[in-house]
């Protein structure tokens, strides 16, 4: 296990009827900002709930946080936010809407342009204080410091890292509304989450193992269940924590990590418009199939541990733990190829090419460059 020092900041307030608890949370002489995406909690209701807890103070609103939030829809909101003086953000809405703000948070406290906050890390210094009302289970961003901003001029989607809100609430029962395919990719989302921080390599820490392979047989147990009802309440709660615990740094601790699905899949987003879960699904069967010398033996403990499959055949077994994982995506009722999706031999050029421009070297061995990114790419055409 390698050294590591961990703290996560965010206070987590779960369950039924939680939207209320804003009343005492948010800072009462605070001036704040709510953040909001296209419209679905004022169909769901969650706007209203905001809105009343929050009638005893000072908010300005804003809304259309689109989904893979853009620096140029941000830029108004920062403004907004200077403007106005705020001095606390509240983002109301999904995965999106929360990272977009926690950008408004820092941007607000930045003189320049808040692109070069996300492209330059070292101009980071501090942020307002923000929180979140998720009404999404799948990025963990109600409980990490991550946020993925894009740039609709540029079709390019960046990581950026700020603080941990000050806290999230949670109410399982703001996801009844979710459309199904949203659900799905969320699904998909935690679980590739959970993967990148444990197919890597065999035997770094026994706990961080059976935590990840305990999130991951939660989501295949309880797929099947909000397919059948998703208004189920005790499912839905167990999919939301699980997102949150599936990316809150509590699995990655003292073990190495992967990432580079998520660094393919991002330029799937910028270029073709794939919604983020299900980039992942296509792109991850590669990333498995292409990596499975070095990753090899942790898809034989995953595929054993998780799926139950053995076979004295190293690369068979493989190719079936692979075929499985893929089935459970289809069974979502998500794609796992390139071409399923529209996505063409010009986007696998263009990805080699940006990966080779910005000299990536993902993975936790630092294997993935374009030309392996290519490799993977092709695997799943
Ligand atoms: O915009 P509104 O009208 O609110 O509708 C949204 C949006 O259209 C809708 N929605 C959200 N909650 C709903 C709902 N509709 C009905 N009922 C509800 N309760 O769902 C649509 C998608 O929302 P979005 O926020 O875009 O989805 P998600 O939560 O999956 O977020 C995706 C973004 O998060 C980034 C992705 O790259 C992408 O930009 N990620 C952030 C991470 C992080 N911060 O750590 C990690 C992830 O790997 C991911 O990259
Ligand atoms: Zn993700």
């Amino acid at each position: 296990m390698n050294n590591f020092i961990f703290q996560n900041t965010t206070k987590l307030i779960f369950g039924k009827g939680s939207i209320a608890s804003l009343t005492t949370e948010v800072p009462l002489d605070s001036k704040v900002l709510l953040t909001f995406g296209g419209g679905s909690v004022q169909k769901n209701g969650v706007y209203n709930q905001v809105i009343e807890a929050l009638k005893d103070h000072h908010t300005i609103e804003f809304w259309g946080i689109e989904p893979n939030p853009t620096i140029e829809t941000l830029r108004a909101a920062i403004a907004l936010a200077k403007q106005e003086s705020c001095d606390f953000v509240l983002a109301v809405g999904g995965g999106s809407v929360v990272d977009g703000s926690k950008l408004i948070a820092a941007g607000a406290l930045f003189d320049g342009d808040a692109w070069d906050l996300v492209r330059k890390p070292s101009l980071y210094k501090s942020a307002l204080p923000m929180a979140a009302v998720i009404t999404l289970p799948a990025t963990g961003s109600e409980m990490n410091r991550g946020a993925v901003i894009s740039n609709k001029a540029t079709k390019e989607k960046f990581s950026f890292f700020s603080n941990y809100p000050v806290f999230s609430v949670l109410d399982p029962e703001t996801t009844f509304s979710l459309p199904p395919y949203q659900v799905a990719c969320g699904l998909a989302d935690t679980f590739v989450h959970v993967i990148e921080q444990y197919l890597t390599t065999t035997g770094q820490s026994p706990l961080m193992d059976r935590w990840a392979e305990g999130i991951l047989q939660t989501i295949i147990e309880v797929a099947p269940k909000i397919k059948e009802n998703q208004h189920d309440y005790e499912s839905m709660a167990t999919f939301m924590l699980s997102a949150t615990m599936g990316l809150n740094g509590f699995i990655a601790l003292g073990v190495s990590q992967d990432w580079a699905t998520h660094m393919i899949g991002h330029e799937l987003t910028a270029l073709n418009g794939i919604t983020h879960g299900h980039s992942l699904t296509i792109v991850l069967p590669g990333t498995m199939w292409i990596l499975r010398g070095e990753k090899g033996d942790k898809i034989l403990q995953y595929g054993k541990r998780v799926w139950g499959i053995e076979h004295s055949d190293r690369e068979v077994a493989i190719r079936m733990i692979i075929d499985r994982t893929e089935e459970f995506f289809r069974s979502l009722g998500l794609k796992t190829r390139l071409h399923e999706n529209g996505v063409g031999q010009e986007t696998i050029d263009e990805i080699k090419k940006r990966f080779t421009e910005r000299n990536l070297h993902l993975g936790e061995n630092r294997s993935v460059d374009a030309h392996v990114a290519g490799e993977i790419l092709d695997a799943v055409k």
